[in-house]
C-alpha cells in the first residue's frame, strides 16, 4: 500500500463521512484507516440515499435505517480498531430510554460499532446505560469543557472505550478558537483515569488536523478532502516548532473536578441544541 514510508501519527485517523467509496479511497492513499464517523447529515449526503430522495422516493423510517445499516456494514471491515460511529436519531424531546433502544439496535449491526449520543442530559443517561452493558459510545456535539467533564463522570467505570467528540470548526464559526477546547479537555483529563478518549471532530482544514496531533488527541475524524490534502503534502506531522494561528477568541481553561456527580456540570450549550436541530432537519429531508 502507498505511503508506508511515512511516520504514522499517534492520533488515530477516522474518516468523517457517509460514503464507503471515500473510505476505500483514503485507505488506498494512506495504507490504513483506523475508523469512521457518520452522522445524520452525512448519511443524507450518501450518494445512494441522495439519489433516492432526488428521484422523489423519500424513505420510510425503516428504509432509512436499512440504508444506514448497509452503509456501516460496508464500512465496517474497511477500518481498524477505532470502529464505526453510528448516530442515534434524537430530537430535543427524545428520551434516554428511546436513544438507548436505538443504540442497542445499532450496536447489533456491526461488530465494531460505537454508538453516538448527543451531549445532553438524556444523551448522557443513554451513554451511562450503554457502557454498563458494554456498548462502546461516542458522545457527540461537545462544545465545552464542562460537557466533557460530564461525559467523563457519566461513564466512569466503563470497561469499553468511550469517545468524546469536541467540535472544533463549529466553535471557530462563532468566533471562538475551537482548538482551545481540545487542549483544555486533554489537560483536564490528564488528572483522570484515562477511560475517555478525545476524538477531535468538525475538522475543516490541515491546521486543525496538525494541531489535534500536537495536542495529543487520541483520535481525529477528518473529511476525505482534508485527508487528501494531507497526503498531497506528504502526510506532515507537527514538528517541535509547530505553532497554530488561533482562530477567534481564546477559550479559557476551567478548573473542574472530574469526581463530581455528572449531572452537577453545566451540560447545556447552544451549539449542541443547534447541532441536534440540524441533524433532525437533515434526517427528515430524507424521510417521507
Ligand atoms: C463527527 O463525528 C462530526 O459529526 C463531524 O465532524 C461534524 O463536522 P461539521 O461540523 O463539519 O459538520
Amino acid at each position: 500500500m502507498a505511503n508506508q514510508k511515512h511516520t504514522r501519527p499517534a492520533t488515530k485517523i477516522l474518516v468523517d463521512g457517509g460514503n464507503p467509496e471515500d473510505t476505500k479511497e483514503i485507505r488506498k492513499l494512506l495504507g490504513y484507516v483506523d475508523g469512521q464517523t457518520t452522522n445524520p447529515s452525512l448519511i443524507a449526503k450518501n450518494p445512494n440515499v441522495a439519489r433516492l430522495v432526488k428521484s422523489g422516493q423519500k424513505l420510510t423510517q425503516s428504509q432509512e435505517a436499512d440504508e444506514y445499516r448497509k452503509i456501516v456494514e460496508t464500512i465496517s471491515p474497511l477500518v481498524g480498531d477505532a470502529g464505526v460511529s453510528i448516530e442515534v436519531f434524537a430530537d430535543l424531546n427524545t428520551t434516554a430510554d428511546e436513544m438507548f433502544r436505538q443504540g442497542r439496535e445499532m450496536n447489533s449491526w456491526i461488530p465494531n460499532a460505537y454508538i453516538k449520543y448527543p451531549c445532553t442530559t438524556e444523551g448522557l443517561k443513554a451513554a451511562h446505560y450503554s457502557v454498563s452493558e458494554g456498548i462502546r459510545v461516542n458522545i457527540t456535539l461537545c462544545f465545552s469543557q464542562s460537557q466533557a467533564a460530564a461525559v467523563y463522570a457519566a461513564t466512569k467505570g466503563a470497561t469499553t472505550p468511550v469517545y468524546v467528540s469536541p467540535f472544533i470548526g463549529r466553535l471557530d464559526d462563532i468566533g471562538q478558537n475551537g482548538m482551545d477546547l481540545i487542549r483544555n479537555i486533554k489537560r483536564m483529563y490528564a488528572a483522570g483515569d484515562g477511560h475517555v478518549l478525545v476524538l477531535a471532530a468538525s475538522i475543516r482544514n490541515l491546521g486543525h488536523l496538525l494541531c489535534s496531533f500536537h495536542y495529543g488527541a487520541e483520535l481525529a475524524t477528518v473529511p476525505a478532502t482534508v485527508l487528501k490534502e494531507w497526503v498531497g503534502q506528504g502526510m506532515p506531522l507537527p514538528g517541535p516548532t509547530f505553532s497554530y494561528k488561533p482562530v477567534g477568541s481564546e477559550i479559557k481553561y476551567e478548573n473542574l473536578n472530574l469526581n463530581q456527580p455528572w449531572d452537577t456540570f453545566d451540560i447545556q450549550h447552544d451549539l449542541t441544541t443547534k447541532g441536534i436541530q440540524k441533524f433532525v432537519a437533515d434526517y427528515k429531508s430524507t424521510i417521507r
